[in-house]
């Protein structure tokens, strides 16, 4: 309250009473305050909800829907984006990271920001929004630095950091200078500080990922929390490193899905990815804190206050994929502030915010062990008794359940039948059935979560993967350096033989001269592409030799001039490949679903609904509802409508959220691998998404394109 209302009495004094009564209100019910008519903020608000109170569009009248604007990007391909909506103005982010203002009532563009720069390979999933009095700031990333935008002009702020732009890796240490590190998730804003995810490379060579909170003003660090606690912090007897350079081989742990706060308490919840190497865990033996955790910390301070790991020396790359969402559930008639985060596994675990108290009972179970010389998997790994997964198991699928559209069935069932399908069974020399994936159960399109009623929304994948190790039998001296370079940075996604795997979206690179310049391929491999990590700490004469190699020009003469880092090469074993257990025609070798949507209950566990998400057009035509390996997530409103593109089959669809049914459907011009984003603008309701196709294989996009009642 201001001092002038305490003079200006008795104005002052009802001002006081209200002041007071508002407060009770908020604590009785604090997240019924929130508004959730707005889109500033990633995923809608700072719970990372996906979440609108907006009830123009109607269970009655959404057949209506119509496009009411779309807006062209210069660059085609894959757009992972939620825009942001402030005041009239959306921001997004296009395929080779141009930021765009665009008007959200007409999709006229205002203003774009990277035209003069080069293109970039990576993805982008948004941005990051704050404003002070007629201060408004767009933060955005582009290869290790974070930028702020002034958002009415997206002119770069000159007084922050480096004359707009920070790198990244200023608050790492000095040895993460040269390495992959990029932001492709937004930031977290909590007051002035903005708290930035971070992607590294999940393999050797990796740095120790690091949470860090900038100040948005300046570009500051303001703190740093370590993932990986240095010798002698609490969780540093986690890591039984052998000798300085297996901890100098171990790293990431890093938070790439993003965070989610809670403003009133200021406690920031940030999940946290596999340590890297991501496969193989001889040289990180231990429970490996705080990796694959849930954290908690004081968003202000960067000080750690409770964590929850979810797999223990990860040996299956399993991140929790996306933001927490924060929500209210009852227990015993009681409201209880909670945060929930799902998993590759299908996992829903659910902790009392404050505590970090499981609200559902988790098993610790024994695991199977490892049979890799001087790997040690984890004795036992967690599991929520409720809800139950949201994918199938391994261990659910058995003979029969080969895909029935499969025509090499046989040769399918081989593979099944020597495949290790036990949960959690560690990497070994024989293939191992992984089930969910790599690509989950949850993906980084998350959750979609009513944060009064304590009901999420969830898409899914059911694509099995086979995963396997090889002995890293060393490549031989007198192979030239080129070809040395490249069996130690990129043989585990393009193969020995250079043919990738395609199918499972890993390109050939051969005949690469035919379709690409030196140049283009030298930037991929420094900048990375898409899914692929860039590798900006290869040197000068290992990548002339490398691209040599590439466009077969290798010189059998040509030597190493220097001693280099170690990679995965000098592990005993190497990872074989990302390889989807896929049939013959390109489809997935198990019987559908394939993809899923689910409403969960976390007030009881209990499921409300579930369908398959998504059609194979070919299967279709015949009446089968096969669901669809999906990527990007929902969007829910009070009113009963559940929004969402992500499928492969380019639909954008809603769904009755009471009973998942679907409403209406929408064929794009490209495949939605986004989440949309919800906002009113003069009395009009918009639902905006961004279809850039490309992943799995889709026709690429480059339009944002928003729907409402009434088309313009
Ligand atoms: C972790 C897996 C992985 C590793 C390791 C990897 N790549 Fe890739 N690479 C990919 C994927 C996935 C793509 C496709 C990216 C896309 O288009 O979205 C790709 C694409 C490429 C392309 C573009 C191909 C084209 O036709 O457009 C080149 C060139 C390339 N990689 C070179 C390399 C080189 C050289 C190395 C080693 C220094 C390497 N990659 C290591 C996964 C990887």
């Amino acid at each position: 309250m201001s001092l002038k209302a305490i003079r200006f009495l008795p104005f002052g004094l009802l001002l006081y009473c209200a002041f007071f009564l508002s407060c009770e209100s908020i604590q009785k019910n604090e997240e019924n305050e929130k508004v959730y008519t707005t889109w500033s903020n990633y995923l809608g608000d700072s719970g990372r909800s996906h979440y609108s109170t907006l009830s123009q569009i109607t269970k009655e009248n959404v057949k209506d829907l119509k496009v009411a604007w779309s807006y062209k990007a210069k660059d085609w391909g894959q757009m992972q984006m939620n825009p942001l909506v402030v005041d009239s103005m959306l921001f997004g982010v296009t395929a080779a990271l141009r930021v765009v203002a665009i008007n959200a009532e007409t999709g006229s563009e205002i203003w774009q920001f990277g035209d003069s720069v080069q293109v970039w390979h990576s993805t982008s999933r948004g941005l990051s929004y704050w404003e002070k009095n007629n201060d408004k700031r767009i933060f955005c990333t582009r290869g290790p630095h974070l930028f702020a935008l002034n958002a009415l002009t997206g002119k770069p702020i000159s007084s922050f950091g480096n004359n707009g732009k920070i790198d990244l890796r200023s608050g790492m240490s000095a040895s993460a200078k040269d390495k992959f590190v990029i932001s492709n998730t937004p930031g977290t804003i909590y007051k002035d500080l903005i708290v930035m995810p971070l992607r590294v490379s999940e393999d050797v060579g990796a740095p120790p990922g690091i949470i860090m909170a900038f100040n948005v003003i300046t570009g500051d660090v303001e703190w740093v929390f370590k993932t990986i606690p240095d010798i002698g912090e609490k969780g540093s007897e986690t890591w039984q490193f052998k000798s300085d350079i297996e901890r100098e081989m171990t790293g990431a742990a890093n938070n790439w899905a993003g965070m989610a706060v809670d403003e009133k308490t200021g406690i920031i919840y940030v999940p946290t990815g596999s340590a890297a190497p991501d496969f193989y865990g001889g040289i990180r033996k231990g429970s490996n804190l705080y990796s694959n955790s849930l954290l908690a910390l004081n968003a202000q301070t960067g000080e750690y206050i409770w964590h929850f790991q979810m797999t223990h020396h990860d040996l299956w790359d399993r991140d929790p994929p996306a933001p927490p969402n924060l929500l209210i559930v009852e227990r015993d008639g009681k409201k209880i502030p909670a945060v929930a985060q799902v998993t590759k596994q299908g996992f829903v675990y659910l902790f009392d915010r404050a505590t970090g108290e499981p609200l559902f009972d988790v098993e610790e179970l024994p695991m199977p062990t490892s049979t890799l010389d001087g790997e040690q998997a984890w004795p036992t790994q967690p599991f929520p008794v409720k809800p139950k997964p949201f994918a199938r198991q391994s261990t659910e699928i058995t003979e029969n359940d080969i895909s029935p559209f499969a025509e090499n069935k046989d040769s399918l069932l081989e593979i099944f039948k020597k495949s290790d399908t036990r949960i959690n069974a560690p990497p070994a020399l024989n293939p191992v059935f992984l089930l969910p994936g790599y690509d989950g159960a949850a993906e980084w399109g998350g959750t979609a979560a009513d944060p009064n009623d304590g009901i999420i929304y969830v898409n899914s994948n059911e694509m099995a993967w086979i995963l396997q190790m090889k002995e890293n039998d060393s490549i031989a001296p007198d192979r030239p350096f080129g070809e040395r370079t490249y069996f130690k940075y990129c043989v585990t996604c393009h193969q020995e033989n250079r043919e990738g795997l395609t199918a499972s979206g890993f390109p050939s690179l051969l005949g690469l001269k035919d379709r690409l310049k030196k140049e283009d391929v030298s930037t991929i491999i420094a900048q990375g592409k898409g899914m692929m990590t860039g590798f900006p700490q290869i040197k000068k004469d290992e990548k002339n030799a490398l691209l040599k190699f590439l466009f077969n020009e290798a010189d059998k003469q040509e030597v190493a001039t220097t001693e280099y880092p170690p990679t995965s090469h000098a592990l005993p074993y190497k990872h074989a490949g990302y390889n989807k257990f896929l049939d013959s025609n390109g489809l997935p070798a198990i019987s559908p679903p394939w993809g899923t949507l689910h409403a969960i209950d976390l007030n009881s566990g209990e499921y409300i609904w579930s369908v398959p998400f998504g059609n194979t057009p070919e299967l279709n035509e015949q009446g089968i509802n096969t669901g669809t390996e999906n990527y990007g997530g929902a969007v829910v409103t009070e009113n009963g409508l559940l929004f969402i593109g992500a499928t492969r089959d380019g639909f954008f669809r809603v769904f009755d959220k009471h009973n998942g049914t679907i409403l209406w459907e929408y064929k794009l011009p490209a495949a939605a691998f986004a989440t949309p984003a919800m906002y009113e603008i003069n009395g009009k309701q918009y639902i905006a998404i961004a279809c850039g196709g490309e992943k799995l294989g889709t026709e690429k996009g480059n339009q944002i394109i928003a729907f409402s009642l009434n088309a313009n």
